[in-house]
């Protein structure tokens, strides 16, 4: 169902791989609603994925190469991006992490310091590059949005979340931070949403990921948030409909933040 809540709008999605993404689902529910997007993912994932089919359904959107990691390709995709919409953009959304800690199976205690400054340039300072190239561009109208993907092993330790829980902290820091300077800029808003755990590449790289899922289920009292789900909570953020919120990190996670523990973990236990 659309309620047309973009119509009119322009954004960038980073991050679509494929239809399991967070991004991918976001991208849909974002053109249903009336927007125009463009796409735009690492090189490397885009000769992997189907971003192509994606566009395809996305009414022929552009996909641009961009590694986040790279200032010239994110100067080049807000180029280009500018030049296709003929002017600025009103939302961006960051869906993008990765880490080589994680992926080799590190224990945090032993972890490799450049896969950590990879997964933390990646994983974080990546917002703070693609805000600094949009603010220095001019690339984001006034009221636009930005949303960036995060996980609750910022706040609270997740064991084998490894070195993404710091990538995490720092991502939400920078939100916030930078959420200031472009809200007095130009009303720019920044959130960053901190989803439940959710069957993804990259989620499902996470050590004892299917035990975990199991388990956030049962600690949430409305279960665990679907991609879907959080497609949907992302678009309110992209609407006009919640202007005054920014430098928030909003918990998308069927109430598992604020539980201290279930009925149904302490039924699981006694068996
Ligand atoms: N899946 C979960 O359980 C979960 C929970 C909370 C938050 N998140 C966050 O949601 C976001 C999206 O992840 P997802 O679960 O949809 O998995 P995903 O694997 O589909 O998406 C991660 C994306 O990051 C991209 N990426 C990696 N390195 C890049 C680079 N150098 N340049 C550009 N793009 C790069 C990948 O190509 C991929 O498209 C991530 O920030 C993730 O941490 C995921």
């Amino acid at each position: 169902m659309s309620y047309n809540l973009l119509k009119g709008k322009k954004g960038i999605i980073f991050g679509a791989l494929d239809e399991k993404s967070i991004a991918w689902k976001t991208a849909l529910r974002c053109v249903q609603e009336g927007a125009e997007i463009v796409l735009t993912n690492a090189p490397v994932a885009l000769r992997m994925g189907t971003i192509k089919e994606l566009a395809a359904q996305c009414n022929n959107a552009p996909v641009i190469p961009a590694d986040v990691t790279s200032n010239e390709d994110i100067e080049r995709l807000f180029d280009q991006t500018l030049e296709h919409f003929g002017g600025g953009v009103d939302f961006i959304l960051h869906s993008v992490g990765m880490s080589l800690n994680v992926r080799k199976g590190f224990h945090y205690t032993e972890n490799n310091y450049d896969f950590t400054h990879k997964a933390f340039d990646i994983s974080a300072i990546s917002l703070h590059r693609v805000l600094a190239t949009a603010m220095k561009k001019d690339a984001i109208n006034e009221w636009g949005s930005v949303v960036a993907l995060t996980y609750i092993a910022a706040q609270r330790v997740f064991p084998d979340y490894n070195d993404m829980a710091d990538a995490k902290a720092l991502l939400e820091s920078i939100a916030r931070n930078f959420g200031y300077h472009y809200g007095v800029k130009k009303k720019v808003r920044v959130n960053t949403i901190s989803q439940s755990p959710t069957v993804t590449t990259a989620g499902s790289g996470v050590k004892g990921f299917n035990d975990f899922i199991a388990y956030a289920e049962r600690m949430s009292p409305l279960g665990n948030a679907t991609a879907d789900q959080c497609a949907d909570y992302t678009v309110t953020l992209f609407s006009d409909l919640t202007r005054m919120v920014t430098m928030q990190n909003l918990f998308h996670d069927g109430g598992f933040s604020f539980t201290g523990v279930s009925e149904s973990v302490i039924v699981g236990m006694a068996k």
